[in-house]
Order: structure tokens, then sequence, then C-alpha cells
């Protein structure tokens, strides 16, 4: 989604802000732009596509003097990627300039009125009216200009606005879509719609609030709320990521560094949660009490995309190891649909981000219900974790590629956590099983280490057979059933090929009509409880000739009577194949896309972080 990049201070404009957005590409865009203010005058630069554009054309301009300005990266929702529709955008007389994430829903009618009192529009898109509102209101104080126009408008926003007639001050404002500023005494004041732009300069950060509005200068700043107009007092937070961090690192994509942080982050996920000697498992940032945990008799989990898939498997845990009955549902499903939820149910969101508008559309809902709220979360202090009553952080630092792997790994091992809590307090298993559970979860890390670069090698080997195919099946039963829905996402998000997932057992029931000598399919199948029904599975695809690759369980010969193509994996409690299980499905979509020439990192049409509904 379109990303915001916003600063003033000591420093030339252009490379931070430039250096910023490219900071926060992973998000998705289709077009760019910049502008800044240097001696009363306002400049502009926009063009279509990837940042290099944009570079090219600002080639004069890299080393301007001008020490405040705003950026953004633009996803289109309304009208197309052109030039034209690119931010920033500016008012009738071009001393006024807003760029804007989010949607403007009553734009149609705004735009008429404003073109009635005679605005000129050069857009088809809702932002403009914004630009024209401000104007509009606009005499001698732009954040009362702002704030009276956005009185007006519905919708969500994240907005950056500068004006010639203030020349050392940036307004930034925000409702549904996420903004943080960064402040630091002698770099001066940023804002932006994530944290990495940030981190080359300050690890101190102000996160708004929805209807909150911040006026930043280079040595001060103030927050504001836009219903009373008083100002607010807003913690500041100290983040604990790094520039490097951020950085690829020697790898050739985000992806596959970020395939290869997977032990890191699950260490980091669970290191000091579990007592080794008990198997009793903290979770500091949780806040519910036990009363809360006891007194639920269901839970609900939402969640989208791959946050989505974590919660398929979440559930099985959770029935299986603490008794409860769990709903999945995918959030856009969820926020739309008769909830029947009360003050006895437990509403789990699952994000990566904490900024998914219909994830936290959910969990508005299920409040306001009645159910407490957990969020499984990357990004501390994000809009979910400061909404949720209470939060399970995964740890696995910025997650830059769009297509998530770490972030994955890391939602489940927290969610297999916090089935170990929850089974604690509720007294559903023993302790004996928990600290085995927990010694496991805790040696999977070293597992996944050592076989990460022998899988890489193999998988390297075994794409050249199927990197040009047009269609892909993932099959998997029971847990490693949400693993295929993955593997087969991860597909087609990076490399366009069709693919889906399917639960083996389900075949039968249509997609076996598919399959003949061209179509190659997945399978899952370790030696687990389900082993054999698996088997019998992979067989009737066998049978009808489809180009099987599986991947098991290490020293099962009876796979490569089946296919050549087998990948084994090391024997680990079965419970945890779903986290082992998921690397070789992402190794094999990473290999394929890379093959295929595509833009690994920054797939076309999707974002990191989808904050319009
Ligand atoms: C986008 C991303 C996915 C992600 C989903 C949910 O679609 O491209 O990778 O799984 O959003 O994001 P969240 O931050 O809520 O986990």
């Amino acid at each position: 989604m379109c990303g915001i990049v916003g600063y003033v201070g000591r420093r030339r404009l252009v490379p931070v802000v430039l250096g910023g957005l490219k900071r926060l590409e992973y998000r998705g865009y289709d077009s760019a732009g910049i502008v800044y203010l240097q001696d009363g005058k306002l400049t502009k630069f926009r063009s279509e596509g990837k940042l290099q554009n944009l570079e090219n054309i600002m080639e004069d301009a890299l080393g301007a003097s001008s020490h405040i300005g705003l950026g953004h990266t633009r996803w289109a929702t309304h009208g197309a990627p052109t030039t034209e529709n690119a931010h920033p955008h500016s008012d009738c007389t071009g001393e006024l300039v807003v760029v804007h994430n989010g949607i403007i829903e009553n734009y149609h009618s705004l735009r008429n009125e404003l073109l009635e009192k005679g605005h000129k529009f050069a857009s088809e898109t809702d932002t403009e009216v914004l630009v024209h509102l401000i104007e509009d209101y606009l005499e001698d104080d732009l954040q009362e200009a702002v704030t009276k126009a956005l009185a007006r408008v519905e919708g969500s926003y994240a907005l950056g606005v500068l004006w010639s007639g203030m020349p050392d001050t940036l307004i930034a404002a925000r409702n549904h879509c996420p903004l943080v500023l960064g402040i630091h005494e002698e770099e001066g004041g940023f804002m932006a719609s994530d944290i990495p732009p940030l981190l080359p300069y300050t690890d101190q950060v102000v996160f708004l609030d929805d209807k909150e509005l911040a006026v930043l200068q280079a040595d001060n700043y103030a927050v504001y709320s836009l219903e009373t107009g008083e100002q607010i007092e807003k913690e500041v937070k100290t983040i604990a990521w790094n520039a490097a961090m951020a950085e690829k690192g020697g790898y050739k994509h985000f992806m596959l560094k970020e395939i290869y942080e997977q032990p890191q982050a699950i260490i980091d996920t669970v290191s000091g949660r579990i007592n080794p000697e008990t198997g009793s498992v903290t979770l500091p940032e949780m806040n519910l009490s036990d009363e809360d945990l006891t007194g639920i008799d269901r839970i609900f989990l939402v969640a989208c995309g791959t946050s989505w898939h974590a919660a398929l498997v979440a559930k099985y845990w959770i029935e299986r190891w603490a008794g409860i009955p769990v709903e999945v549902d995918i959030a856009s499903e969820f926020r739309y649909r008769k909830l029947l939820i009360n003050e006895r149910v437990l509403t789990v969101a699952i994000s990566q981000s904490g900024e998914t508008a219909d994830t936290l559309a959910g969990i508005r809902l299920a409040k306001e219900l009645g159910s407490k709220i957990v969020t499984i979360c990357n990004v501390v202090g994000s809009t979910m974790t400061r909404e949720a009553h209470g939060t399970v952080y995964t740890h696995a630092g910025p997650e830059i590629g769009v297509a998530s792997t770490k972030a994955f790994t890391s939602q489940l091992a927290a969610l297999f956590l916090f089935t170990l809590f929850l089974a604690e307090k509720r007294g559903t298993m023993d302790a004996k099983t928990r600290l085995e559970l927990g010694k496991e979860l805790i040696s999977l890390a070293t597992v996944i280490e050592k076989v990460l670069p022998v899988l890489q090698d193999e998988i390297k080997e075994l794409i050249e057979n199927y990197y040009d195919s047009r269609d892909f099946l993932f099959v998997g039963r029971g847990l490693n059933f949400p693993i295929a829905l993955e593997g087969a996402l991860k597909l087609k998000e990076i490399s366009y090929i069709h693919a889906e997932g399917y639960a083996s057992g389900e075949l039968k029931h249509g997609p076996i009509a598919l399959i003949d000598k061209d179509m190659p399919i997945l399978g899952i199948t370790p030696r687990d409880a389900v082993y054999q029904k698996s088997i019998s599975n992979v067989e009737e695809i066998k049978a009808r000739q489809g180009r099987l690759i599986l991947i098991g369980t290490k020293g099962d010969d009876h796979l490569k009577t089946i296919t050549d193509d087998v990948l084994y994996l090391p024997e680990v409690h079965e419970e945890l194949n779903p986290i082992l299980y998921t690397i070789p499905a992402q190794l094999l979509s990473y290999e394929i896309a890379s093959r295929r020439g595509c833009d690994v990192d920054q797939p076309r049409n999707l974002a990191k972080s989808v904050t319009v509904e």
C-alpha cells in the first residue's frame, strides 16, 4: 500500500526522502513522487513505475539544498498508475501539497462541491479532493485548515501536508492508516508509513492514533486531537531494530535473506518464554488474567493472507492441547458476517504488520461485542497491539520481502507457545508433555539452520524440471494442509504460476480431474499420524501420471518408490512439522521465481501491508 515519507531538519531533503521511500518499496507501489520547498517555492517530481524512474528525472535535484519536503509511493486505488495520478497533489495555487495513503469515501460529493466553487482538478484520484478542500479552508493557519477539512472527510487517511506559507512545518494526520513520527534532537523530524525509513536517523518514535494530527518541525513536534483540537501527550517509544536489519546483507533478495533468518527469528520469539525446567510459559505482554483465560469457551482466530494460514495451523494445536473450540476466519469475511461473540469468546488477531485494515476492523467489532482481544504481531507499537488487550510479539525483525516467510514461521512459533500457555492455564496438558514440546520447539531452530543450505542446493537442481510449469498443486493433510495452502500462495505470489493448495483427502472430490502427465504436484508426506492416508493419496496421483515432488521424513525409502523427486527432512516432533515443512515450500517458490527472472521481493500488484479495505 502507499508509502509516505516526510522530513524537516538539517540534512538535505532529497537523499533522506528518496532513501526512505526505498525502504518502503516492499509495501508495493506503482508510481512515486517527491516534493520539496526551497527559497519559498515548491518543486515537484513524479513518475510512473519504480523509484529508479523518479531518481532518473531528479538527477539535477539530488543535491538540492532544501531541508523540508514529502515523498510518496502510490498503490493505485482510484485512477490508473499514471504520472498525473501520482502524489504529491497540489492545490490550485501550487503552493500547497498533500501526500495520502487511504481512501476518501465521500470524494465524489466533495469533488462536485469543490468543482462548483471553481477548483481545478488535475487527476482522477480521491486524494486530490483533500488538497483542494484544505485550500478552501486555508487563511493563515495550516493546522486549522487541515483540521476543518478532515472534519468533512469520510474514509481512511495517513496524510502529509506542506504549504509554502509555513516553510518550516509539516502537518501529518491519521485515521485508519499507519503513520509514525521519528524524532531526534539534531537530525530533525520525520514522518513515515512504517519504521524502516526512520532507522538510519533515530530509534525514537511516536505512533499517531486515529483522528490525530501532528505538527512537525526540525526541533519540535506536537500532536493534537482532530476531534477536540486539544494537544495530546504521546508516549515516545524506542525501537530495538537497527538500520542493518533492513538491508539485504549480501543475499540476492530480501526474501532469501529472510528465509535464512528463520532459525534466529524462532529463537528470538521463543527464548526466555519457556522455563527449561518446568516447561512453564511466560507471555509478558499478554495482560489477560487467569480468569479471563479460563472463562472463555471459544476462540476466534482472525487474519489475512499468510497470517490466515498460521491461524489454520493454530486451530489444530489449540483444539488438541487446550481443548477449546476454535473458529478461523478470513478477516474480510469475519467483519461482515453475523458474529456470535460475547465476553466468553477470545478473539486472536494474527498480523505481521499489526496494520491490516480488515483484521483491525475485525478486532474492533469483536471488542464491541465484549470479546477480549489478543494479537500475535511483529511490530511493537502498531495499531493492533495498541487496541488489543494483550499481545504475543513475534520477534522476527523487519520483514521487507512482500511474500511473508520469517514472519509466518515466527507466528507459528508464537502460536505454539500460546497453545502451551493456554493448556497450562486451563490444566489440559501435564507438565511433562509441556516440557517435552517446549524443548522440541527450542531445538527446531537448530534443525532448520542445518537443513536450509542443503535443501536450497537440492531444490535449485530440482526446479530445472518444474520452473516453466503453468500450474502447480500442493497437497497435505492435517497440520500440513495449511502448509500446502501456504506453499501454493507463496508460489503464485512471486512466480505468477497458477497454484492451488488442497487437503490431500479432498483430491478425489474434484482436483484429481486436473491430474495428467503435465501437472506438477508437491505432496507433504511426513511420517505422522496420517502418513498412510497421505501415501494413499499420492499413489492416486501417481496412478494418473502426475509429476510428483514429495517432502518426507529422512529414512523413508518408500517415497523413492513413488517418485524420483523426494526432499528429505529430519524427523522432529510431528506437532512441529508445519514449521519445518514450510521451509522447502518457501525455497521451492523462491528458486522457481528467481529462475523465471521475477521481481521476487516486490511482486506485481501486491502490497506488504494492506491498509485499505
Ligand atoms: C498482505 C501481504 C501478505 C500478508 C497479508 C496479511 O497481503 O502481502 O504477505 O500475509 O497482507 O498481513 P499481516 O500484516 O496482517 O500479517
